[in-house]
């Protein structure tokens, strides 16, 4: 199966009540654990390549990864997005190079100028087949090339007149979650009357939950265990991703969960192995960790599996 853009997996998604795993990809190990879990799980996923990513591997790379990824298991269907766009010629780049989604991140702009980048965005790439994700609100924490001290909550009437205005075809909305592995310094609390609302005046419409990782624990203690130093890390419940997928939002983001899954595993590796200097025999359970993380986030928060 050749790369597919998200609307039919979005559209069976938002009537289903569950979601699409959008998962970040930095190297051939995190592709061919999460596609490996993709396919065990007969799940539709998103591939997703931050401008980090792009730097890192190269987007020709990343590429013929992806490609082989689809050969290998061509009974997925595979979306590759550009994870917070930053620029218009960025976005340009990946439609250009094949990408079937990008995100304009326009979010730390005044509300005009995001307005106007993505609509700049969406008239390049909609004449082209590609879907545009944009974004409204601001979550706290680090982004790629964002700092924010604080959320600001997504504005429902804006975000019904952002929509209207850009032609963007998913909105990220913020709603109390952040990037990292630091969520919460107390509870875990997302605003859903907020979501409703949203979803209450765009029906029918695919939200998009960023910072959605939910730091499991085992990873964390793990790393902490071997010489990690990953103190109070919190994530979202899973209980409240179900929740937020049930609500319309169609599309969830996870990162530092494959870094924690991935770094867990290397940490334990060479405790247990110090004689060990093979790159395969720690990138072959590192890979398998990721694997395994990805196979239960499809199946018991995504609710994805047997959707492909
Ligand atoms: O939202 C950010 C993603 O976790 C990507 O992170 O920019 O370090 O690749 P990165
Ligand atoms: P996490 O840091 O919670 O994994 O979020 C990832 C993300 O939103 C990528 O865009
Ligand atoms: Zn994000």
């Amino acid at each position: 199966m050749p790369l597919v853009g998200p609307r039919e997996m979005f559209a069976k998604a938002y009537e289903g009540h569950y979601a699409i795993g959008a998962f970040n990809v930095n190297n051939m190990e995190i592709v061919q654990g999460i596609m490996w879990a993709a396919a065990e799980e007969k799940s539709p996923v998103i591939l997703q390549v931050s401008a980090g990513a792009r730097k890192y591997a190269g987007q020709v790379y990343i590429m013929k990864l992806v490609e082989a990824a689809l050969e290998e298991d061509p009974g997925v269907p595979v979306v590759v997005h550009l994870d917070h766009g930053p620029s218009y010629e960025m976005c340009r780049d990946c439609i250009d190079g094949g990408f079937t989604s990008v995100m304009i991140d326009g979010s730390h702009l005044p509300y005009e100028e995001n307005v106007a980048l993505t609509k700049k965005v969406v008239d390049y790439a909609h004449p082209r087949g590609v879907w545009v994700e944009a974004e409204l609100g601001k979550l706290a924490g680090v982004e790629e090339h964002v700092k924010s001290e604080g959320h600001v909550y997504t504005d429902p009437d804006q975000a019904v007149d952002f929509v209207n205005r850009t032609g963007c075809d998913s909105l990220a909305i913020a709603i109390g979650t952040s990037h990292g592995a630091y969520k919460f310094k107390g509870d875990a609390t997302l605003d859903f009357p907020r979501l409703e609302k949203i979803t209450s005046l765009m029906p029918g419409y695919p939200l998009v939950l960023h910072g959605a990782s939910s730091v499991p624990q085992k990873f964390v203690e793990l790393c902490n265990e071997y010489g990690g130093k990953v103190g109070g890390a919190k994530g979202v419940p899973e209980d409240m991703l179900r929740k937020a997928a049930s609500m319309g939002i169609c599309k969830i983001n996870v990162d530092t969960d494959i870094r924690l899954a991935l770094t867990a595993s290397i940490r334990q590796f060479f405790a247990e192995h110090p004689e060990q200097f093979d790159p395969r025999s720690y990138l072959s359970p590192a890979r398998d960790a990721v694997k395994k993380m990805v196979a239960h986030k499809i199946h018991d928060v995504m609710g994805s599996s047997g959707k492909a």
